[in-house]
Parts: C-alpha cells; structure tokens; sequence
C-alpha cells in the first residue's frame, strides 16, 4: 500500500467513515521502487534457471537441492533460505499489492487472505488431513469446490512471485500471502514460520469443509470445532470480515461488510451490534443488509454471531476493544495458518516488516 495510500486509511480509523475507503489509485512508483527483492536475490534470480534445470528438489527441513550452471554433473549446493529471503518475498507480495490497486475496492489483499483462509481451513483433526501444508488447490477437484469459487485471482496473483523465488514452496507462498495482506492492510503483526511442503491432487480434501455462509450457529460450530477451534476463535476469526465484498459471480451473495474493506479494523463487529440489519430484497440468496444505507452486508452464517449468546459476548468484547481484537485475532490466525504443519523441530517465527 503506498504511503498516500497508508495515511489515508490509518485516518479512517480514527474517523466516521462516510464511505468506502477504496484505495486511491497510486502511480506506479517505478522510480521510486525499492528492490528488496534483489539483494537475497543476486542469489535468488541466478538460481531461476537453476531450478527449472534441477527440478527443485525439497529437502526436509528448509534446505533445497540445486545444481549450478543447470549442469546435473556439477557438485550440488544446498541453499538454505533464510529470514531475509522470506522477507524479500514479502516485499514482492506487498509491492505488487500496491501496484495492482485496480482490483475490486483498490486492493487484492482480501483475496489474498481468502486463499490462505481457505487452503488452511480444510483441517481436520480426526484425521490429520487437510490444512495449509500441500496448497492442494491448484489441483481440481478442490479447486471446483462452491466455496473456492473466485481464488483462482489470488493464485495467479502469486504466480509471478513463485516465478521469481522458486524455492519458496506453494504452501509457504500462499501463507505468507495471507500474513502480507493482514500486515499489508493494517492489521496486527502476523508471526510466520516456514516448512510447509506442496502435496500432489491426492492431497486434495473432499468439498464440504468450509462454512457455507448461508447457515447458522451449530454449522459454524461444526466446521470450526473440526479444526479444533472454541467459541472465542470463532469470534476473532470472522472479523477478518471487516475485509474484502461478497461477489454475485463468485459466493452468489453481494456487497462488502464494512466502508473500509481493505484497512482491518474491529468495524465488523461494531456494525454487527451497532446497525439495524433487516432481509435484503432481491433475487439473489438470503442476506442481510444494513437499513440506514443498505450498502452494507451479513451473511446469515455473520448474524448468527449476535443471535448466538456465547459467540456475542465475544462479538461485544471485539466491539469495545480494537487491541483486544488484533491481539486475539494474530494468535488464531497463526493457529489457522500452521494446522496440521509438520514444522521441523525448532522452527522459529518471524515477523516480517512491512513496505514503508
Ligand atoms: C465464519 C465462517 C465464514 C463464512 C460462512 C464465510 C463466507 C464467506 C463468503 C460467502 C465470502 C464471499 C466470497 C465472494 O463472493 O467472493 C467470504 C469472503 C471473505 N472471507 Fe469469509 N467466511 C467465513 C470465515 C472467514 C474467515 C475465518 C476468514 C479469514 C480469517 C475469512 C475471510 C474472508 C475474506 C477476506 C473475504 C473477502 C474476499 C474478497 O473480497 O474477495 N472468512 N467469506
């Protein structure tokens, strides 16, 4: 996000929000542009070539295979990626964040979750299957499931990126694609570690293990307890509903959640309590919208939340509380992220700085 870009929605924050704070549009400072990704790099961008010549081999605990000069004779050399190549790779993601502000409210970076969202979000704990560690969507069937609909945007998103760093995994890659855009869009500091490893289509999980936004209570209990999620994680997870819209071509369901859709903020449930929400009459699914202005939305699976006495205390709690909300929703998020993730023993996480 340009700087412009920053001070603007850092006063939103602070401000009434009349409406949308779609990102204004930033030149592309191409002058201006700071080339993290480089530095690491010298190493990284002569090692393109050499991947494609060396397969790639991923070796367990964060070290890669590869042959210099693409010659298969040649001593092989590990290289063993380190804090300032993630780093660097989170300074392309951001980059091309903020270069690519032409997308939806000016940004890609709700999209950019989603994905992450969803390719941890299949976990099941019974079974240990599913989760972050395979990036199993780029395979169909996943990538057909309903509740996909739409991802394809962030996975091509990232494409030049893992083109650029081909030693960072597709299941990193798209993880830390979720950690830029929270950061990215203002939200708390996201700790990652590395070390997930791409699996192949029969990795793939069965449709069915997402939250279908049309249903309620017990459903969101369900699906999130399959996780192994409680009541609080719950609440502190769908804020990230503060972000992003609901796409007619995509979920069916239409409109964003609050007027900043690309600055996290505890807006989300402020609105939830604060609004009058009443059915939205259409031809589309059943949602709610908001009756003052009728540009916002709740999906039903949002509403119950507050129809829900355990899940509002928390909604309240998030409500009366921006701090409590971030520091809540770093540590389920990190949760999310790393389920079902064999990290080697001691990885340790980073918090990655953001584009200035
Ligand atoms: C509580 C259960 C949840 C349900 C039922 C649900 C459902 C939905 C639906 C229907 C959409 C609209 C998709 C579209 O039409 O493009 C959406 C968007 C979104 N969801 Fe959720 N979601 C849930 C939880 C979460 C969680 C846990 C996260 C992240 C931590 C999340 C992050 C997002 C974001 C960022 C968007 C906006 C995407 C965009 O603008 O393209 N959601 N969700």
């Amino acid at each position: 996000m340009a700087s412009a870009t920053r001070t603007f929605t850092r006063a939103l924050r602070t401000s009434a929000r009349p409406a949308f704070s779609a990102a204004p549009r930033v030149a592309f400072r191409q002058g201006g542009r700071r080339f993290y990704s480089s530095e690491a790099p010298s190493k990284t961008s002569s090692s393109v070539g050499i991947w494609a010549a060396a397969g790639g081999a991923l070796v367990a605990g964060g070290a890669y295979w590869f042959y210099q000069n693409g010659s298969s004779s040649a001593t092989p050399k590990v290289f063993t990626p380190k804090f300032e190549d993630y780093q660097a790779v989170y300074n392309e993601i951001a980059s091309r964040l903020e270069e690519n502000d032409s997308w939806d409210d000016g940004s890609y970076g709700p999209v950019l979750l989603r994905l992450a969202w969803h390719a941890s979000g299949t976990y099941d704990k019974e079974t240990g299957t599913g989760g972050s560690n395979g990036a199993t969507m780029r395979f169909a069937p996943e990538s057909d499931h309903g509740a996909n609909a739409g991802l394809k945007a962030a996975r091509d998103f990232l494409e030049p990126v893992k083109a650029k760093f081909p030693w960072i995994t597709y299941s990193d890659l798209w993880i830390l694609g979720g950690v830029c855009a929270i950061q990215e869009m203002l939200g708390p500091q996201i700790p990652y570690r590395p070390g997930r490893q791409d699996k192949d289509v029969a990795g793939c999980t069965p449709d069915g293990r997402l939250p279908d936004g049309s249903r309620g209570h017990d459903h969101l209990r369900d699906i999130f307890y399959r996780m192994g999620f409680n009541d609080q994680e719950i609440v502190a997870l769908a804020g990230a509903h503060a972000l992003g819209r609901c796409h007619p071509d995509r979920s069916g369901f239409s409109g964003p959640w609050t007027f900043s859709p690309t600055v996290l903020t505890n807006d989300y449930y402020k609105l939830l309590l604060e609004e009058k929400w009443q059915w939205k009459k259409w031809n589309g699914p059943k949602q709610y919208e908001d009756k003052k202005t009728k540009s916002l939305m709740m999906l039903p699976a949002d509403m119950a939340l507050v129809q829900d006495k355990k899940f509002k205390e928390w909604v309240q709690k998030y409500a009366a509380d921006n701090d409590l909300f971030f520091k809540d929703f770093s540590a389920v998020i990190v949760k999310l992220f790393e389920l079902g993730v064999p990290f080697p023993e001691g990885t340790e996480r980073w918090v990655f700085k953001t584009l200035q």
